[in-house]
């Protein structure tokens, strides 16, 4: 049975949330493979608003195994109050499952984040300051706490002793912040430890077990390609791999157990943090679409910046994620405007023009958007039951991006309802 990768495929907050949640519907278990509490997965349900930052989406189909792969960091205080959240709102976590190989976010991993973004003044990247990039730096250098660590009590004081050693340094010397105490984190890990205990597992054998058992398997990406730390527009990028070949590591599976990777993206484009945007949107158009989309971070609610569909980015997502269908979130957004610029090409600062994503990050900052203006439609979404329903502007745009990419649009998103989402087959078949 295969497994189904959802990817983002442009700057994060696409909506893979509702999509997973949707697709989970139809799959038995679900698992995150990589990022932390920097992401934000909004799911509206019967008009409950659901914000989830390290549990998959798939937590809100009760009886789904979800997983939290070893790819991920973990922050335990920000899991256990999202657990008792989820709990508290009558939503069952028994079936969550944790990797003892995930690395925990520690607390000088945020004081350091903080800091480093504060030092860096205008240079800064404009993190979720959640100490996701300091949390996976240690992961590299080999001194990393994981989650296996936190359950043992001895192990951790030695790993606490040997840690703050050194980051009491940084912390004091460089950042000028207060040093921390091992015998105040020891005993705040310890209630973490016995509140997490019962969820950790060897999530790589569960999961390929699953495969063996002929199981649906959803792999579930946070932020998005264009945040890769490899192939994103770095350094202005996440510190994991959110492209769909991590899926695999970030699980422990092979890659030939994935035969499908789904992309989502926006009908439009949105960026938070810094860095460079060939199709922000100068002028009054960007308030408007930002407040017609609520376009607010889920994680840290700072205002997303927003532009045109940009094509050059999502062939390139296309073609780093190898994507074999596209879903197509809040096209009722659009609603509101008479013409829809859409990037096909680049201009480049030689004069040239390419279809294709720059490979040097000093053409990428001066690339200018060559644009095609759709007709927009003046129909609100809100009726609209099946793609063939589209009015047929909204239609045309849909299709035009499909032709441009070659790939299938096999969901095309409506409003933020988990109904309001058009498919171009059975769910069932979109997910296996
Ligand atoms: P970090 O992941 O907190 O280190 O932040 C690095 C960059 O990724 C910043 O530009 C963040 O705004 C961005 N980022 C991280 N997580 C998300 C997300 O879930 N959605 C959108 N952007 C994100």
């Amino acid at each position: 049975m295969p497994a189904t990768v959802i990817v983002g495929a442009q700057w994060g907050d696409e909506g893979k949330g509702k999509i997973v949640d949707l697709l989970a519907e139809h799959s038995d278990v679900v698992c995150r493979y990589q990022g932390g509490p920097n992401a934000g997965h909004t799911i509206v349900r019967d008009g409950e608003t659901f914000k989830l930052h390290h549990i998959p989406s798939g937590i809100l189909n009760p009886g789904r195994i979800c997983v939290v792969g070893a790819g991920c960091v973990i922050d335990p205080g920000q899991l256990v109050r999202e657990i008792d959240g989820l709990e508290e709102r009558g939503i069952p976590t028994g079936d969550l499952r944790i990797s003892g190989n995930a690395h925990v976010i520690m607390p000088w991993h945020v004081a350091i984040d903080s800091a480093s973004e504060r030092r860096l003044g205008k240079l800064q990247i404009g993190t979720t300051r959640r100490g996701i990039g300091p949390a996976y730096a240690d992961k590299a250098a080999r001194i990393g706490i994981r989650v296996q660590d936190v359950l043992d009590p001895k192990i951790l004081r030695q790993k606490f002793e040997t840690a703050l050693a050194e980051k009491n340094v940084i912390l004091e010397r460089i950042h000028g912040v207060p040093p921390l105490e091992v015998e105040d984190l020891a005993d705040r890990m310890e209630e973490y430890a016995g509140r997490l205990r019962p969820y950790v597992a060897d999530t790589s054998l569960l999961v390929d077990r699953a495969l063996r058992d002929g199981k649906r398997v959803l792999l579930e990406g946070a932020q998005g390609t264009l945040l890769d730390l490899d192939h994103g527009t770095y350094p202005f990028v996440t510190s994991s791999n959110p492209t769909a070949g991590a899926a695999a590591t970030g699980t422990g599976i092979g890659p030939t157990r994935i035969d499908r990777v789904l992309g989502v993206a926006k009908a439009y484009v949105t960026r938070v943090g810094e860095g460079p945007f060939p199709t922000e949107i100068e002028g009054p158009d960007q308030a408007r679409m930002r407040d017609l989309g609520a376009e607010f971070g889920t994680t840290t609610g700072r205002e997303r910046r927003c532009g045109w569909l940009d094509l050059v980015a999502l062939r390139f997502a296309v073609r780093v994620n190898g994507l074999t269908s596209l879903a197509l979130t809040k096209l009722d957004v659009l609603s509101a405007f008479a013409e829809l610029p859409v990037c096909v090409r680049y201009r480049l600062p030689d004069g040239s023009e390419t279809e294709d994503f720059p490979a040097h990050q000093s053409d990428f900052h001066h690339a200018r958007p060559v644009y095609e203006t759709l007709a927009g439609w003046d129909e609100p979404l809100d009726g609209v039951a099946s793609l063939d329903g589209l009015p047929g502007a909204a239609r045309r745009y849909v299709d035009f991006v499909a032709q441009a990419l070659d790939v299938e649009v096999c969901m095309v998103g409506t409003g933020p309802d988990r109904e309001r989402v058009l498919t171009s087959r059975a769910l069932a078949s979109v997910a296996s």
